[in-house]
């Protein structure tokens, strides 16, 4: 039976003083990605399930057993988005984005939900931060996009990255390849994991991210895909990493790296941090020239990532939580309506000359009222009494005496301003 007073398994409530670590996550993301040409993109919690069995792929852990699928009152089955990308470039054919100067940037800050084995890192809903480009093959967008990613990490604090990268080649290598790769399966068939095995028609190169020993014997010495690819693919690869390595950016080239997508095409890459347990990957991506057909729209290519906030905020130093800052509290002497008016107007008067500003509301005593400025770490406080309103400085217990709201509110902006 679940329990109305605990949040669902795999999920978590974001609290106040949680959440400006998170903003700044939000902040650093979009000042990076616009600063790029990129512009804020939201799309619905749901989509038609069609969209993510036919993109993400039916062979996939996400559409086989991580997906929240339910019929609407419609008939329609929907499904909560498990990513962002599959409703990105939905959205990029319905509303013809082709017509706009090419590639298209988008970028986003969104939850999604996959039904995953909870733990530290895993979570059933999350949140992610992506980008994605649209409309060009030109290599410099996978190189800006990773660059912009690793910026990204970097002013956020985020520890002891490393980068990886690979390609996946196009569709008629990567069908090659996949015949040569199920021959050496089945050469092996009875060394490999159930699971493995059972897959080795429908997503050999899954075969590569498998955590069990036999299995990763066998694919020691399998044939690897960077071998087979065509000279067009080879070439896009050498110059997404020449450009990485003009900017600096260092990297691995992983030739098993394969994600848990199906839509990826020629570059894939994934960040991964030390600072992580079992959950090391912070953020990743790749390009997926094939996914605009595969859901019924014209061959558009596309490039993006995602990085999940929660691996994000685990991952780095910077991201301290803190309690926000209060300007002033306003402590009631008495509960007299005059005393109330008077220090409500004071504290409305502050926050409209932009300071944060809170009034007495629970009825505590005048006693217990100084121990919740303090609390909330208020630097002025007000003691509105009749006909008097005393301005104290906590930091350094200077006070001052006002006949009403009006006068104590110039010289709280007053002090405010000689503060700056
Ligand atoms: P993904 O690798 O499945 O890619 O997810 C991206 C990031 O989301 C991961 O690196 C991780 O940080 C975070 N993440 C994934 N699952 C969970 C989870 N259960 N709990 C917490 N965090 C999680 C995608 O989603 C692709 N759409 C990325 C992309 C964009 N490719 C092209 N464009």
């Amino acid at each position: 039976m679940s329990d109305p007073l605990q949040a669902p398994r795999g999920t978590f409530d974001i609290l106040p003083e949680q959440s400006a670590a998170r903003l700044e996550v939000e902040r650093v993301t979009r000042a990076v990605l616009e600063s790029a040409g990129y512009g804020r993109i939201e799309t619905p919690v749901f989509e038609p399930t069609e969209l993510f069995t036919r993109s993400v792929g039916e062979a996939t852990d996400i559409v086989q057993k991580e997906m929240y699928t339910f019929i609407d009152g419609g008939e329609r089955s929907l499904t909560l988005r498990p990513e962002v990308t599959a409703p990105i470039v939905r959205a990029y054919l319905q509303h013809g984005m082709h017509k706009l100067p090419q590639p298209v940037k988008l970028w986003y800050l969104s939850s999604c939900f996959r039904y995953e084995r909870a733990q530290k890192g895993r979570y059933r809903q999350f949140w992610q931060i992506g980008a994605e480009a649209i409309g060009s093959d030109d290599p410099a967008v996978d190189a800006e996009a990773i660059l912009l990613l690793s910026t990204i990490l970097g002013e956020l604090g985020v520890k002891d990255l490393h980068l990886r990268i690979g390609s996946l080649g196009g569709t008629e290598a990567r069908e090659r390849y996949r015949e040569l790769l199920k021959t050496h399966l089945r050469a092996h068939e009875d060394l490999l994991a159930g699971d493995v095995r059972a897959r080795i028609d429908l997503n050999p190169l899954r075969a590569f991210d498998s955590a069990d020993p036999s299995t990763r014997e066998v694919m020691s010495t399998a044939p690897l895909l960077l071998d087979h690819l065509d000279d067009e693919d080879l070439d896009h690869f050498a110059e997404v990493r020449s450009l990485l390595d003009a900017v600096g950016i260092s990297y691995s080239i992983d030739p098993t790296l394969v994600r848990g997508l199906d839509y990826y095409a020629r570059t894939v890459f994934e960040f991964n941090s030390d600072a992580l347990g079992a959950q090391s990957g912070v953020g990743g991506g790749g390009r997926y020239d094939g996914l605009a057909e595969q859901i019924n729209g014209p061959p558009t290519p596309g490039f993006g990532w995602a990085a999940g906030i929660e691996r994000i905020l685990l991952a780095a130093t910077s991201l301290e939580d803190e309690a926000a800052r209060t300007d002033l509290f306003v402590i009631l002497e008495n509960q007299n309506r005059p005393t109330k008016a008077s220090g409500f107007a004071l504290a409305a008067g502050a926050r409209a000359g932009g300071m944060t500003a809170q009034i007495e509301l629970a009825g505590r005593s005048v006693k217990g009222q100084f121990k919740h400025a303090d609390r909330i770490g208020a630097r002025f406080v007000a003691v509105v009494g009749d006909g008097r309103i005393e301005l104290k400085d906590l930091s350094n217990g200077e006070q001052t005496e006002h006949a009403d709201d009006e006068g104590a509110l110039r010289a709280l902006i007053e002090l405010k301003g000689a503060d700056q």
